[in-house]
């Protein structure tokens, strides 16, 4: 099963992380919103300390997430997913609409992957073939951090994508290349939906996160100012803030 960290009562909050980081990530968002929640972040696996890494597929991936909500007696829970995170949220929340009350999908998308991206993931499992980890976090780091991002978000993501292994980077970037286009299953989404997006993300364009909200029935659309892909992380206020309202709309419904 996925290793995972708990904490706080309430209401079930999992936490799903982007690539290639773990579920430390999530840690100005443990401190936030487990005085209200209890918030679960699971490691995907092959990362942090879901050991040892094995080839995933996305929807096997929400097979897990089912298995650890069962373990942990979690029946229904809000889900919130960030980029590689989102690209499991958003299938799992589409095939177990009982079992996600309400969705965040922070600095993902709902196609798959373009003929130049799968080529890009392609050579980026070679050059984890021939030098390991040593050139990751100089190809990741201007990918997923804004220019505004501070010296001690820089290298706290630095040392965890420092942390992962050849093989979990490699079969994280083979399941991400691999994915299915949902954009068509989007109007099918029940659950009130929060789509996040930075303005300085360097993966995501805002045009494309808003058309992605626009299509959820339920869609709410947020951007976070001057922050890249890792706007959790760059500015945990705001992103703290966005979720908060989101989710206190509904509590008090
Ligand atoms: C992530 O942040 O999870 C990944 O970098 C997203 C991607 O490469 O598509």
């Amino acid at each position: 099963m996925l290793s995972f960290t708990e904490r706080g009562r309430g209401p079930a909050l999992v936490f799903l992380h982007a690539y290639p980081l773990d579920s430390s990530m999530w840690r100005g968002q443990i401190e936030f919103f487990s005085s209200r929640y209890r918030v679960i972040t699971p490691d995907i696996l092959g990362f942090g300390g879901s050991q040892p890494a094995r080839p995933w597929t996305m929807s096997q991936m929400g097979d897990e997430l089912g298995t650890l909500l069962d373990h942990v007696g979690i029946e229904r829970c809000i889900l919130a997913g960030l980029s590689m995170g989102g690209y499991i949220s958003l299938p799992f929340s589409l095939s177990n609409p009982d079992r996600v009350e309400r969705l965040v999908l922070a600095h993902t998308r709902a196609r798959a992957d373009l003929e130049a991206e799968r080529t890009a993931r392609n050579a980026m499992i070679e050059e984890l073939k021939k030098a390991g980890t040593a050139t990751l976090p100089e190809k990741m780091l201007p990918r997923l951090l804004g220019p505004d991002a501070g010296e001690d978000v820089r290298s706290f993501v630095r040392s965890s994508i420092e942390r992962t292994t050849p093989e979990a980077d490699m079969f994280a970037v083979a399941a991400m290349r691999d994915r299915s286009d949902q954009t068509e299953r989007l109007s099918s989404l029940r659950c009130p939906t929060l789509v996040i997006a930075g303005s300085g993300d360097a993966i995501l364009k805002v045009e494309d996160c808003r058309a992605m909200a626009e299509a959820v029935p339920q869609g709410e659309f947020v951007v976070i100012p001057q922050t890249g892909h890792l706007s959790n992380l760059e500015d945990p206020a705001n992103f703290n803030r966005a979720v908060d309202d989101f989710l206190r709309r509904f509590d008090s419904k």
